[in-house]
């Protein structure tokens, strides 16, 4: 038996969404409705894994049937026990999912191919995202395996290394001084005015499906179980709600009796999430993206905060927010302990699991997986400055581009 989503890819969405004859677009940030399938155990694949990467999971995918175009391989990361980490911690049941081991290093990819993969069946030409930094050297990289034009927009203070990886796959960067939410803004704006491809986090509900076989593999790598805890970075929320997402639908399909604990962690100089958690108003220290090194969960407005909210919630979770220094020795302890080489964002699951013990919401008996996310970028070259432009709106992008913007008829055209 297939499953296929019980809401086709495509279905104008309650909230309005575009009809756009695919998943992409038809999701509205404010009213995510997520993709549900007929669930059995046969969706799941044989014990047995020909070839482990996340499209092994595509019976519980938004993806018809016939080969996977997009040319990379995908997911498949490694559950490291890491043994020398479970001593120094005194937890006997700890593992790291190790996202660093796709193709650029985070779990964006997993997001970057279905998307993809659902814009090479429509014929599409250029792909747009706005990104803290890692979903657009995702985005970048992905799209130049598969032939497509990548149109990114950035916070004008996104790490110059991550642009320059960017550029040097060929992508158009526009940075945006009002910082990432304008960059948000002015990405969703282009996908609909030219028409193009829209990836952006939270918006495109295939971010979530992607990313929700994270889940999926660990059941599998487990030998068919779920771990008590699980600890996720969490900046726009995807990767959380999504891991949630993948948890309930091994529920739904009978092979799993209840979905872990949740806890979210955020970086104290940028924790929105965690103090609409606790109910206390956050000053402005905790509301400062600037003033933290994990750069990819410095995000101010969440795009699905409040499904984050949710999932942690029904889980029995929570959210822990980590100073700077936690951040630093995670990194190192992930370094030195278990050969894992984490960027600060990449790396707050660890910290965020020793503040969740401190803190008495979970115990070091239990089995945890730390989700490493993503690691720090090198590029062996500077930003292509003929690529990278500082804009306030479309009408620059659109010269940048020198006019070659494809746009599509309006609905009243
Ligand atoms: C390394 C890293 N970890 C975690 C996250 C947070 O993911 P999400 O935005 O899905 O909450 C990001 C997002 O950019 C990231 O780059």
């Amino acid at each position: 038996m297939v499953g296929r989503p019980v809401r086709p890819p495509g279905h104008r969405s309650a909230s309005g969404g575009r009809d756009v004859g695919s998943v992409t677009g038809s999701v509205d940030q404010a009213g995510c409705e997520w993709l549900r399938y007929d669930y059995s155990p046969a969706l799941m694949p044989p014990d047995q894994p020909d070839s482990f990467t996340m499209w092994r999971y595509r019976d519980l995918l938004p993806l018809p049937d016939g080969p996977v175009r997009f040319p990379v391989p995908i997911g498949g990361t490694p559950l490291l026990a890491a043994p020398a980490l479970r001593q120094a911690l005194g937890t006997p049941h700890l593992w790291i999912k190790d996202e660093t081991r796709n193709p650029t290093a985070s779990n964006k990819d997993r997001a970057t191919a279905l998307v993809i993969e659902d814009g090479l069946r429509r014929g599409v030409s250029t792909i747009t995202t706005a990104s803290t930094g890692n979903a657009a050297v995702s985005t970048a990289f992905g799209a130049a395996a598969a032939g497509l034009r990548a149109v990114i927009f950035v916070s004008a203070d996104c790490r110059p290394e991550k642009t320059a990886l960017m550029t040097s796959a060929g992508a158009w960067v526009f940075q945006l001084r009002a910082g990432y939410a304008a960059a948000v803004d002015l990405s969703r704006a282009a996908a609909r005015t030219f028409g193009w491809l829209d990836r952006n986090t939270g918006a495109n509900p295939a971010t979530v499906e992607a990313k929700k076989t994270v889940a999926f593999e660990i059941w599998e790598q487990l030998g068919r179980r779920l771990p008590d805890v699980m600890m996720v970075p969490v900046g726009d929320g995807p990767t959380l709600v999504a891991l949630d997402k993948g948890f309930a639908e091994l529920v739904s399909c009978g092979l799993a009796e209840r979905r872990p604990r949740l806890i979210g962690v955020q970086a104290e100089h940028c924790q929105p999430l965690v103090r609409a958690w606790l109910g206390t108003p956050a000053g402005p220290a905790e509301l400062d993206p600037g003033a933290t090194a994990a750069d990819g969960i410095a995000v101010l407005r969440p795009a699905i905060g409040d499904a984050v909210l949710d999932a942690v919630r029904r889980g029995g979770g929570g959210m822990v927010a980590v100073t700077e220094n936690a951040l630093l020795d995670a990194v190192a302890a992930l370094a030195r302990r278990a050969g894992v080489a984490a960027e600060p964002a990449g790396a707050a699951a660890l910290a965020g699991w020793r503040a969740a013990v401190e803190h008495g919401h979970a115990d070091r008996s239990e089995s945890v997986v730390l989700l490493v996310t993503g690691r720090e970028k090198v590029s062996g070259t500077p930003a292509d400055p003929n690529r990278v432009a500082v804009v306030d709106g479309l009408d620059e992008v659109e010269r940048a581009l020198g006019g070659d913007v494809l746009v599509v008829p309006g609905p009243d055209s």
